[in-house]
């Protein structure tokens, strides 16, 4: 018995949206991040960080804190990596013929405010750290930092350009598409900024396996760049008019 081939739209998989539980899911841990970190930094603090350097065995010259806001840093990097790349992807059109648009849109969205949840958590805990507690100040103006002031303004201008472009996937209605287009292509400036901040301000780049993340998911970003430039380009050039029929 012979089957009407599916059409063209049922071959396509179904879009999804990110739900709003996922949305609220983030925001709770956003706040709950926050919470943790008030605590952190109020008088209860010391009392909680030697609770956790007891549960986890950490000596007196180790800090947890410290661990994981290099950790949450390194997530939060590989997460922006993630959305670039994503971005780059879409207006490349590189997924178009295996996934629907709706569905890597949708990705895009999401891994960029995953990234803002683990960088909120890279500078919560750092205001919780013992070994080198930052200020609001410090965390929030660009090169205030008591350390390596200059590659740590470059992570707070960053996370200002992140924030901005994450903030306007939700506005895209209210400002025009060419405003939300300049915005979009500045996030190449934020993911520049933000490796130059980890591998410059990272205690973890010595090491050769950090060395290599930043260096193949740099070089993979270049060239993703280099080619949607190329499609761009292609796209742009005047078309051969057609042969006149005879
Ligand atoms: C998009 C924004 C950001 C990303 C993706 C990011 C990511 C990272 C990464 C990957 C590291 C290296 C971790 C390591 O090697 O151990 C790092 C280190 C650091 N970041 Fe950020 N960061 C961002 C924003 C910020 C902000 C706003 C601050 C606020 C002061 C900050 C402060 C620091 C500090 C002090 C270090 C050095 C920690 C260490 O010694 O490893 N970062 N960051």
């Amino acid at each position: 018995m012979s089957q009407n081939p599916p059409s063209k739209t049922e071959a396509l998989p179904k879009p999804v949206s990110i739900s709003s539980g996922w949305i609220a899911f983030i925001i709770l841990s956003f706040f709950s991040v926050l919470a943790g970190s008030i605590v952190l930094i109020s008088p209860l603090g010391p009392a909680i960080r030697n609770l956790f350097s007891w549960l986890f065995g950490l000596g007196a010259a180790q800090s947890a804190t410290w661990y994981v806001t290099r950790a949450a840093g390194i997530v939060a990097y590989l997460l922006l990596w993630l959305s670039t790349i994503w971005g780059l992807a879409i207006s490349s059109k590189i997924f178009d013929r295996l996934l629907h648009r709706g569905f890597t849109f949708d990705f895009h969205q999401l891994f960029s405010l995953l990234a803002l949840g683990f960088l909120a958590l890279h500078v919560f805990i750092l205001m919780a750290d013992s070994y080198l507690p930052y200020s609001l100040a410090e965390v929030l103006v660009p090169f205030l930092s008591p350390y390596r002031p200059f590659w740590v303004g470059l992570g707070v201008i960053a996370a200002y350009i992140s924030i901005l472009v994450t903030v306007t996937f939700y506005l895209r209605q209210k400002i025009s598409m060419k405003n939300f287009r300049l915005i979009h292509y500045t996030s190449l400036l934020g993911y520049l900024g933000a490796t130059l901040h980890g591998l410059l301000a990272g205690t973890d780049s010595s090491l050769p396996v950090a060395m290599l993340m930043y260096l193949v998911t740099f070089l993979l970003v270049i060239f993703l760049l280099a080619y949607w430039l190329l499609m761009l380009w292609l796209s742009k050039r005047p078309q051969p008019a057609p042969a006149l029929a005879r």
